[in-house]
């Protein structure tokens, strides 16, 4: 008889029974956590699974043959999705952004994107519902999800040249196919699409001015190009700081090549700090988690795959929602919606997470030995 493996990924992340008050009080849209933040975007990961294997992420030796995804039943339905959505909308979330791994892979994502684009805000107004994908099968996908009611989407692609975008997504994909597949996005009308870079110091920096050169000819403001700092998340890609090229001098090459000025921030929370091109061609945005922490007003919620709601995409512990979506109240009824969406009030109200603030002071410590969280099963 073969060994018994017990899965890594349902041992890894220890997650907590959320709370639920004896009494309820209706959301109000003004939860706030304990650091004075609001509750507004809620990632959603629709699966663990990405047909790439970029080596600051799913690192190939990790994740082989033998790694153990996620069985189907463990994961949410799409209504058990829709119904955690539902109330995070009533405390006060306006934006959607599936995530995954790589979403697309999830059948049948269109029907899910359906049901989330029927919820409106308390005030009567559709959520802004995105997607971050590897876009390895958008052109295929882009209109099915255009017209589902996604609103716009959001691109991985780190590099232009052919040989190191095929070396950093480790399975010897092409860059034309993700190409084609954000031409497809803007062409069904899911703009302007984003397109996120992940800059790694000595591996793929030569690819920023090619890029952004790229960008700013074929797409113009079209398509707005971010570069995101490499992070520390999970515990299986090897992060190392000297890897890190801090945004500082991605903004002084760019401006150096082709002139910028700063823009003021779009809404509030935001990750990308933003920049346009002084001749008009475009705007950009730095994601500078390492060298410049975003925390102070982090808005951000994240639902895994098996429905564990994580509070920083650097947390180790969830919180189990699917134990309420699927368990029974200790005199065997269902949960109700009211009694949910207070157990995530408290949740959200007990919150101080702010890794990347205190990064340095925690690596110094020695770990708690709880493993954090990765980056394909909790979406970026
Ligand atoms: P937009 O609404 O399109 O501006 O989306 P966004 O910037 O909120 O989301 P996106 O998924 O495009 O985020 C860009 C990247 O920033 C992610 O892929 C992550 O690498 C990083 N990121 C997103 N949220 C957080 C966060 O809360 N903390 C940290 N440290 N990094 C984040
Ligand atoms: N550091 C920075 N960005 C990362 N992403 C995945 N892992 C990391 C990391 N270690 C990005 C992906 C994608 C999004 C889902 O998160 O490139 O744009
Ligand atoms: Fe897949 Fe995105 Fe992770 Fe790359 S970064 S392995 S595309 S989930
Ligand atoms: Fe939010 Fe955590 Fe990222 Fe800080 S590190 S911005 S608290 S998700």
């Amino acid at each position: 008889m073969g060994e018994t493996f017990i899965p890594l990924a349902d041992l890894r992340y220890a997650a907590d029974l959320p709370r639920v008050p004896e009494a309820l009080t209706a959301p109000t849209g003004l939860l706030s956590d304990r650091l004075g933040r609001p509750l507004r975007d809620l990632r959603i990961s629709v699966t663990d699974r990405c047909n790439f294997r970029c080596s600051y992420c799913m690192p190939k030796e990790l994740f082989d043959r033998d790694y153990r995804f996620l069985p189907h039943s463990s994961l949410l339905s799409f209504e058990e999705i829709t119904r955690v959505a539902r109330l995070f909308v009533a405390h006060g979330v306006v934006k959607l952004r599936l995530t995954g791994g790589e979403p697309l892979l999830r059948k049948g994502l269109e029907v899910l994107i359906a049901q989330l684009a029927a919820l409106r805000t308390p005030e009567g107004a559709p959520l802004d519902i995105t997607l971050t994908t590897n876009g390895s099968v958008l052109a295929r996908k882009a209109q099915a999800l255009r017209d589902a009611g996604l609103k716009r989407v959001t691109v991985s692609l780190d590099g232009l040249d052919d040989a190191v975008f095929r070396r950093m997504n480790d399975v010897d994909f092409p860059v034309a196919d993700v190409l084609a597949g954000i031409d497809a996005a803007l062409r069904v009308g899911l703009a302007p699409v984003k397109v996120n870079m992940v800059v790694k110091r000595g591996t793929n920096d030569d690819q920023i001015l090619p890029l952004a050169r790229h960008v700013r000819t074929h797409y113009g403001p079209q398509v707005v190009l971010r570069f995101i700092e490499y992070m520390d998340v999970g515990s299986s890609n090897g992060w190392r700081m000297d890897e890190v090229l801090p945004s500082a001098e991605v903004l002084q090459r760019l401006d150096q090549a082709f002139g910028l000025e700063p823009l003021a921030a779009a809404a509030a929370g935001e990750t990308a700090a933003r920049w346009r091109y002084r001749d008009g061609r475009g705007e950009i945005g730095v994601i500078s988690s390492v060298t410049q922490a975003f925390c102070s007003d982090c808005n951000r919620a994240r639902l895994s795959t098996e429905g564990k709601l994580f509070l920083c995409l650097f947390a180790s512990r969830g919180h189990d929602l699917r134990a309420l979506l699927r368990g029974r109240t200790p005199d065997g009824q269902a949960w109700s919606d009211a009694q949910i969406a207070a157990a995530i009030g408290l949740v959200w109200a007990e919150r101080e997470d702010r890794y990347s603030e205190l990064r340095g002071a925690l690596q110094a410590e020695p770990g708690s030995g709880e493993r954090r969280v990765e980056m394909h099963y909790i979406g970026g």
